[in-house]
């Protein structure tokens, strides 16, 4: 008999996961929660995941979790417990029967001035709180300009991995959203998209080895919609979306997570 390995790209997960970001009511939540669900047709191949605000986690993860839905966080502590007011550790969240959280976005990097130190804290403890992270990294209009990009990429994944075992980086899924795209309508283009997601798994291979990078997805993220997400996931290293504004509307997500 002759086994024909699958191409590599097959062996990672597609996935697309929407960050439904500081929007949202209750009500608002549970109704896109019950669209999503309902709206799934079974032509979906890529593992969704959908990350609403911290109250409506577990009501949300109720509605969607017999679909197949995953539930992530947008951000959590890095630290265990204790008197650290206003914070969710990662072992509330996993007792809570969250599977992922969002670490590193750059509105947290940008506006709560999150270091590459303190990403690798929060990497490192949810990691073993066993939960699964969708790690965020990308550079902003001026470091692209200044030719930084390789640099700020390599500074990003090398701090915020510098811990993390081999076994560890099977929980690992890295977004790219560089900073310029986010929330701005100005999408990468599929070859600049490429060109960095290609840099990010040559960098994943040299931190930990070439099986894990080929093995890890590595998303995109940064004004990725219904119209552009079909040729953005067709490039060979993009293995999926991490979508903000077009991840509210019920049907423009579920034309994303169909865009294989
Ligand atoms: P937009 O899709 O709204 O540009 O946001 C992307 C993002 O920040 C996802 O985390």
């Amino acid at each position: 008999m002759i086994y024909i390995w699958p191409k590599l790209k097959d062996m990672r997960q597609k996935i697309v996961a929407g960050n439904w970001k500081m929007n949202t009511s209750q009500a608002e939540a549970l109704t896109l929660a019950g669209e999503l669900v309902d709206g799934l047709n079974g032509s979906e191949t890529a593992t969704l995941i959908v990350c609403p605000p911290f109250p409506w986690l577990v009501s949300v993860k109720a509605k969607v979790a017999s679909a197949g839905i995953s539930v992530g966080a947008q951000n959590c502590s890095n630290m265990e417990k204790g008197a650290f007011t206003g914070e969710v550790s990662p072992a509330m969240l996993q007792s809570a029967g969250i599977s992922h959280v969002i670490i590193g976005h750059s509105e947290r990097r940008a506006i709560y001035h999150e270091s590459n130190s303190l990403v690798a804290d929060k990497v490192n403890i949810a990691l073993k709180n066993n939960l699964s992270i969708l790690l965020c990294i990308g550079e902003t209009l001026e470091e692209r300009n200044a030719g930084k990009l390789h640099e700020i990429i390599d500074e990003q994944l090398t701090e915020a991995l510098k811990s993390v075992s081999a076994e560890d980086f099977k929980s690992i899924i890295i977004a790219y959203e560089p900073v310029w795209a986010i929330g701005t309508g100005l999408t990468a283009s599929p070859e600049q998209a490429q060109e960095a997601h290609a840099y990010i798994r040559t960098k994943l291979a040299a931190i930990a080895s070439e099986q894990i990078a080929e093995n890890m997805s590595i998303l995109y993220g940064g004004s990725c919609n219904a119209s552009n997400a079909a040729t953005l996931f067709a490039q060979k290293d993009i293995d999926g979306g991490l979508i903000g504004g077009a991840s509210l509307k019920s049907e423009d997500f579920l034309t994303i997570a169909r865009s294989f």
